[in-house]
């Protein structure tokens, strides 16, 4: 039997760093929501443990244990064949590993008939958790503590990535200022897409300077998505490099989309819908 499950973009539709902790780790107040675009996952019982790693964004991607499908389905007894179809950048600020991981761990759930998570699933990675989500979260503490929103609209964007790989951790390190303000403890009502952009715009990525600071180009990409005709705003997702922005219609996301593909064939670019 073959299990397939989507892993769908995650996108930060704000980040806040609010603190850091004596281990290191960052203090988060982020709104999370996901894409319509993303990676496949399917597996199947084997004799052994493997993976490939196929589609369009395949080059570059470990196909052993360092790759956290892998190390997902380590977690079970059950061996398995699995293929992952990537779809989305690497090391991109937009979950693609966590997932990528969180789909595994509901294909593997689905194959053995496990109704809880084995022992270490959400440690795998910091965005695991809103990953097993699929639904837009608030997020804080160091990514432990996820509430899903209810009622946001959905969001029409473009996602925009220059292929740079931009490091969690180097990106945390460049960041000077960790002390910002969290988000309002009572969210808005998100009274239908136009109010609900620009609440977002008045929030912030906080890992926007030290990420720009680390890969220059990020802010040639901010400043490309934001002179997109119809474009509410933009903004980067996660630690970077990926950035959107966000749009009224998704007939204008199309658009714009389409006009900065051309101009940066270079760049992945996709429009999406965030829910
Ligand atoms: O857990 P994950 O692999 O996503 O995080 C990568 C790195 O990003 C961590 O090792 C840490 O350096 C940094 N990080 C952090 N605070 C967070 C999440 C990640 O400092 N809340």
């Amino acid at each position: 039997m073959l299990t397939k499950v989507f892993a769908p973009a995650k996108v930060n539709l704000t980040l806040h760093v609010t603190g850091q902790r004596r281990d290191g780790y960052h203090l988060l107040d982020s709104l999370v929501a996901f894409a319509d675009v993303g990676d496949r996952v399917s597996l199947r019982a084997a004799d052994a443990l493997s993976l490939e790693v196929t589609g369009p964004m395949a080059a570059g991607v470990p196909a052993d244990e360092t790759n956290l499908v892998w190390r997902a389905a380590a977690l079970f007894d059950v061996p398995v064949a699995i293929t992952l179809s990537k779809h989305l950048p690497a090391a991109a600020g937009i979950g693609g590993g966590s997932s990528d991981a969180a789909a595994t761990l509901f294909a593997m759930a689905d194959l053995t008939g496990d109704k809880v998570l084995p022992e270490g699933a959400t440690d795998l990675g910091a965005d695991v958790r809103v990953c097993l989500m699929r639904q837009a979260a608030r997020m804080q503490g160091i990514g432990e503590q996820v509430a899903p929103i209810a009622g946001l609209p959905p969001l029409p964007a473009v996602l925009a990535n220059p292929g740079v790989d931009v490091p969690t951790p180097a990106v945390f390190k460049a960041l000077t200022d960790k002390s910002g303000k969290p988000m309002a403890r009572k969210l808005p009502k998100w009274p239908g897409v136009k109010g609900a952009i620009d609440w977002i715009a008045s929030q912030r990525n906080d890992l926007e300077p030290p990420a720009i600071a680390t890969a220059p180009v990020i802010s040639d990409v901010l400043a490309d998505l934001a002179a997109l005709p119809g474009a509410r705003l933009a903004r980067m997702s996660g630690s970077g490099a990926t950035c959107f922005a966000l749009f009224d219609t998704r007939d204008a996301a199309d658009a714009a989309a389409a006009r900065l593909a051309e101009a940066h064939p270079e760049w992945w670019v996709t429009p999406a819908t965030l829910t």
